[in-house]
């Protein structure tokens, strides 16, 4: 058994350690962000390619140490079998984060990290350091004075799917998207509306959910250059995910008032290779408000922080009146304009999300 630790936003935790149960996790532990389980040592990449809603997952070395002084602390740092985790010559990144323990000094963490395994490796003070043959990110967590000792097994986060060579303006983090999805609780034989698309997200991974494409086939990972890991364990995860895939008939609307961004959004869709199941168009959002709509609305509409020059106001109680009009409509937004549910007496049941470290809610409508 190999211990592992998949990172979330805030808001997000239900939601991946449903994911970690249903890939063969066996949870141990939940935290805020933080979702601890144990596999098989094929988790490690059929987590990365299946998370839709983590940001790293972590190999984890050392559980448990509990621990008060830095004699200790440089004793288990050395006692891992760093040749075997450090590729030769890689760059080693090391990241101390401190919580209610003893030992607080973040710096003083990670230069004992370093020294304990240049020790351990070449046993001298400097280790041979090469960042472009790759590197390596270690993190230390000293949490009531516990030690973790983890190792970056993604790379950069697993939001970053790869299909988004470019955004527009204020794009939602992917693994956001994702979760808006599922919060929404779409069918996935319903219409589902973004009517404010930008580069294509929600309604991307709306696609790749209903597909039960796995998001994370089209990205590398910091373990494939990692010898003690099998060869073939990504590629075989990989085949074996595509054996899941299906197609199918869906109607997924996304369309955005700039037609340049309508343009990306179709070559982001072309990269995830879901362009086929959604329907773009150049639209300005106020012709659905002279339509009926029945099925899913999941939106992130200009709200303010990032788009100054929208009529941000204006647009929340435009939608608040397109929700309450259609009764058929189901679903909600995504927005940090808070007077959002002041603008009708529609009923929202409200989930409190962070985009890229700012703070929204999803409003979802209530049914009666
Ligand atoms: C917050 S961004 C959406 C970002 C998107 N979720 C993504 O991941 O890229 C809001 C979008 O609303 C669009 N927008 C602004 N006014 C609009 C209007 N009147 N009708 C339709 N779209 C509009 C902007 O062009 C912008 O792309």
């Amino acid at each position: 058994m190999h211990n592992f630790l998949l990172t979330t936003s805030l808001g997000l935790e239900s939601l991946t350690k449903h994911e970690v149960n249903k890939q063969g996790g066996t949870i141990t532990e939940v935290q805020d962000k933080a979702i601890y389980f144990n596999g098989e040592i094929e988790m490690m990449a059929r987590m990365n390619i299946w998370s839709r809603f983590g940001n790293i997952l972590y190999y984890v070395l050392d559980t448990e140490s509990q621990l008060t002084d830095f004699d200790t602390y440089f004793d288990i740092v050395f006692a891992q079998d760093w040749k075997k985790y450090i590729p030769r010559g890689f760059a080693v990144m090391i990241k101390a984060t401190s919580i209610k323990s003893d030992l607080g000094a973040t710096s003083t963490l990670q230069a004992l990290a370093k020294k304990a395994i240049a020790k351990k490796i070449v046993g001298e003070k400097y280790l041979d350091e090469d960042d472009r043959l790759g590197k390596i990110e270690i993190r230390i967590l000293m949490e009531n004075n516990t030690l973790r000792i983890l190792l970056n097994t993604s790379g950069i986060g697993l939001h970053k799917r790869g299909y988004r060579e470019m955004t527009g303006d204020a794009p939602l983090k992917e693994n956001i998207a994702a979760g808006l999805v599922i919060l929404s609780g779409w069918k996935f034989r319903e219409p589902l509306y973004d009517i404010f698309c930008g580069s294509g997200t929600i309604a991307i991974e709306a696609a790749m959910i209903a597909r039960n494409m796995a998001p994370g086939m089209k990205r590398h990972f910091a373990f494939e250059k990692w010898s003690w890991i099998q060869e073939n364990l990504l590629e075989q995860e990989i085949k074996l995910a595509k054996t899941k895939e299906f197609e199918g008939e869906y109607k997924i609307y996304s369309t955005d008032i700039r037609h340049d961004i309508i343009e990306l959004a179709k070559r982001n869709a072309k990269f995830a290779g879901v362009d086929k199941n959604i329907n773009f168009g150049t639209q300005d959002y106020v012709t659905y408000l002279r339509r009926e709509l029945q099925g899913w609305l999941v939106s992130n509409p200009p709200y303010g922080l990032r788009l100054e020059d929208a009529n941000v106001p204006k647009i929340h109680e435009d939608i608040s009146e397109l929700l309450k009009k259609n009764s058929n409509l189901k679903g909600g937004i995504i927005t940090a304009h808070t007077d959002f549910e002041t603008y009708s007496n529609t009923k929202y049941k409200k989930r409190k999300l962070y985009n890229g470290g700012e703070m929204c809610y999803f409003y979802k409508k209530e049914q009666n």
